[in-house]
């Protein structure tokens, strides 16, 4: 790895998310000196609200669900009872050692850590309103990473109680009995099975026609299947519209292709995205305006408009993803050390941690289409797996999209146990411009679930060993 090409600046990054922590110790690293300015937590949205505590709580709900059905293995599970409050301090245990381990390593890598919250008021200079007072910083750049925070729908305001986020979702007091999850998007549908299966009653209204939109339509045909197998409710088409409070009952209006309809519940959980967030952090002090929808514009060395300020992560654009912020903290850091770095990852994987889960990286196949390639594809089932078969999780496939021509890797799209490991061969396959023969050349060792990657770039080729494929078919 390359070293710091630039003598030693100083470097301020505001927030300490998962874009934030992994550029400043970065920086460290190439010998800058920095300081992290954070307003609430080390970790962010990620460790403290976000991807680990939601993981954390699934993995649990997942468990419980598995051990009802393993009585096909021989194996009777009685008095399987569920201690919320343990649960939850469980979760709480895992995020206090990885958010203490990051402020070990920012100390470690001597980065200053400023508890506050900060306002740029000019060009290189940074206030923080700290509890001891107010405190102002220099520096020679300053990186944002502020992230983004839950939206709103009009009627649905966040008040902890009747309405919650994703955050109260993650530390409940007592399980709901019916939740009903505004939005069918990434968070919508992990926390919406979770809930179901730590055992409350789940309705998922989603405005366009389908769960998880922007998604392979075949994935996410199996995940809806799924889902109305666990008994969850997903009402498409439908738009929430405003909710009243009877008792502690609450009645949600909802509009379903121009009808209206009620969902009785005692909890909400509105999750129809997120918003970059960069209230109060004085951009218009140093004549930086965000996009209509709030995200500040960077170019491939994550340099904004304005000389010698950076942005990072959610704030930074789309997808609001933890290693994308992560890759785009990792480039900053570089630049600002002196070294001709660019953002120029060919794709970015995404994992959405459903039952079963879901994993895809690169393009789809109509957007391979519509880029102009012509797209051969291959498919491979977890049903024809001896190792999905012994972990009793037969459902879904892994989908390889190449080119016709070429017999690149373009896309490789999955639904089935732990592809949400199985997406970094593909991730890498992609970077380095692996053909589909690559991947079925490549010994995958037996029995794994990766096998099904290797059989579905065969089948790229009409050649997958374990299923039948009639010599011409599509
Ligand atoms: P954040 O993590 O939001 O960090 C920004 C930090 O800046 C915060 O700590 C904030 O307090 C601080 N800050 C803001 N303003 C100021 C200020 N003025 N001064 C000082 N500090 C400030 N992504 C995945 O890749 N995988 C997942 O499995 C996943 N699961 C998720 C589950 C949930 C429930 C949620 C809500 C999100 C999930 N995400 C997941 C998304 C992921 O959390 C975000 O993409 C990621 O945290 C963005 O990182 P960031 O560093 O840009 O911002
Ligand atoms: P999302 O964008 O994934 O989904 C929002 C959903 O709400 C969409 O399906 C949208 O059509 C629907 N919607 C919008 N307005 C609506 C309305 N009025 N009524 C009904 N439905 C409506 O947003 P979500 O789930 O809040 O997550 C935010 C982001 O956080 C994600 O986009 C992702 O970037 C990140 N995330 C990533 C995870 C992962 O990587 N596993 C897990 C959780 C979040």
């Amino acid at each position: 790895m390359a070293q710091a090409t630039q003598s030693s600046q100083h470097v301020i990054v505001l927030g300490a998310g998962p874009a934030g922590y992994v550029c400043a110790i970065r920086l460290a690293q190439l010998g800058q000196k920095v300081t992290v300015v954070e307003k609430e937590f080390l970790g962010g949205t990620c460790l403290n609200v976000g991807c680990i505590p939601s993981k954390a709580l699934i993995a649990a709900g997942a468990f419980l669900d598995k051990v009802g059905h393993v009585s096909t293995m021989g194996i009777t599970v009685t008095g399987v009872k569920l201690e919320l409050e343990k649960l939850i301090a469980w979760k709480a245990g895992i995020v206090g050692k990885l958010t203490g381990g990051v402020g070990g390593l920012l100390k470690n890598h001597k980065v200053e850590v400023v508890m506050g919250t900060a306002t740029i008021t000019g060009k290189g200079k940074v206030r923080v309103a700290t509890k001891e007072g107010k405190r102002d910083l220099e520096a020679d750049s300053i990186v944002i990473a502020t992230g983004s925070v839950p939206l709103a729908i009009p009627g649905f305001d966040f008040d902890g109680n009747h309405v919650w986020s994703s955050t109260e979702a993650l530390a409940p007091k007592q399980l709901p009995k019916h939740l009903v999850v505004i939005g069918g998007g990434y968070i919508g549908l992990e926390l919406g099975i979770l809930y179901k299966k730590l055992g409350s009653k789940v309705t998922v209204v989603e405005a366009t026609d389908g769960a998880l939109p922007g998604q392979d339509k075949e994935c996410v045909a199996v995940i809806e299947r799924s889902m109305k197998k666990l008994g969850i409710e997903l009402i498409t088409k439908a738009f929430a519209k405003g909710y009243e409070v009877k008792g502690g009952e609450k009645r949600v209006r909802i509009e379903v292709e121009g009808k209206e309809r009620f969902l009785d519940c005692d909890q909400i959980l509105c999750t129809v995205g997120r918003k970059p967030y960069s209230a109060g952090l004085g951009l218009e002090n140093v004549g930086l305006a965000t996009t209509k929808q709030g995200f500040l514009e960077i170019d491939k060395k994550m340099r904004t408009k304005v000389a010698g300020i950076y942005a990072i992560g959610d704030i930074a654009g789309q997808p609001m993803l933890a290693h994308k912020g992560s890759k785009e903290g990792l480039v900053a850091a570089a630049v600002i050390a002196g070294q001709n770095e660019e953002y120029d990852s060919r794709c970015v994987p995404a994992v959405i941690f459903t039952a079963p889960e879901m994993a895809s990286v690169g393009l789809l196949e109509e957007q391979a289409a519509a880029a102009g390639h012509k797209v051969k594809v291959g498919k491979f089932p977890f049903a024809a797996s001896g190792r999905a078969m012994s972990l009793m999780e037969t459902e879904g496939f892994v989908k390889v999209v190449a080119d016709a021509e070429t017999d690149e890797v373009l896309g490789v799209h999955m639904v089935g146990p732990e592809v949400t490991e199985l997406v970094a061969e593909a991730a890498l396959a992609i970077e380095m411009h692996a053909t589909s023969e690559d991947l079925a050349r490549t010994i995958h060792a037996h029995p794994t679930l990766p096998e099904a990657m290797m059989e579905a770039a065969e089948a790229v080729h009409g050649m997958a060993v374990h299923i039948f494929q009639k010599p011409g078919a599509k």
